[in-house]
């Protein structure tokens, strides 16, 4: 089995406005073409965006490493939810990679593992990747409860048969300069496919597991040489196509 590319995903958070937005993804994608074939890369607009970005993304051409992916969707594919937007839609807009579970939704929108699992679901079913977050608070990494908040992240959140993406972000470490020690980081990414292997019940893991908070130009090449990491979830660096760049070429 060739090995999987390793992505660079950059979540815009609510940031972007059309012109700010376009501008962003046409260096983006121009830069990109001159990335090693083993990158891929993912632009996670806010959800007014996409449509925009979806252009630039196609109008780059079939070649590109660069494809669109939304940050969040619904749990069922239509219905009463006035404000809201399901998977189905997205992919049908041409997304093709979902955030999902990101620890600014599990905390200012109350998701639980339970909910994120039913959007995954959901993703699923529209054909879409989800990109599932999971990552402990500082205060349960003071307690000593890391490893059993991502169990239980790991347990609730993923479907049985799940084959997207995983993304661990320490919360701590979002937006925060701090990127944990690299022999800890380690240590964690084998303790999540352990955790994968027996929320999968196989040992032939297919998901890619990303690093994400505090990603920068700078620490990249350290946090890369993590020969296991899938990739990286990039905020505030993604907002910056030559930040963002950088940290692709690092990868
Ligand atoms: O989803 C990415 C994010 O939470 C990390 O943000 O700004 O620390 O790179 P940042």
């Amino acid at each position: 089995v060739p090995p999987l590319p390793r992505l660079v995903v950059g979540n815009w958070k609510m940031h972007g406005l059309r012109e700010q937005s376009t501008r962003l993804a046409r260096a983006v994608a121009e830069g990109a073409q001159s990335l090693p074939d083993d990158v891929r890369l993912v632009l996670c607009p806010p959800f007014t965006q996409l449509s925009s970005v979806h252009g630039i993304i196609n109008a780059a051409g079939p070649e590109t490493p660069v494809c669109l992916g939304a940050q969040d969707c619904h749990m069922t594919s239509s219905g009463a939810h006035t404000g809201d937007i399901s998977a189905e839609m997205l992919a049908d807009l041409g997304v093709r990679y979902v955030i999902l579970g990101h620890s600014e939704r599990r905390q200012a929108h109350g998701e639980t593992d339970a909910l994120i699992r039913q959007k995954v679901e959901a993703a699923e079913a529209a054909g879409l990747v989800p990109i599932v977050c999971i990552g402990e608070t500082m205060q349960e990494r003071l307690e000593g409860r890391t490893t059993t908040v991502l169990a239980t992240q790991v347990e609730g959140s993923l479907t049985d048969g799940f084959s997207g993406v995983l993304a661990y972000e320490p919360v701590w470490a979002i937006g925060s300069g701090t990127v944990p020690p690299i022999d800890e980081l380690e240590r964690t990414l084998s303790l999540l496919h352990g955790l994968l292997q027996s929320r999968l019940k196989t040992d032939d893991i297919r998901v890619p597991i990303l690093y994400g908070g505090s990603v920068t130009p700078a620490q990249a090449p350290t946090i890369f040489s993590i020969g296991s990491l899938g990739g990286v979830l990039v905020g505030s660096a993604s907002l910056e196509a030559e930040r963002f760049l950088r940290i692709a070429e690092a990868a």
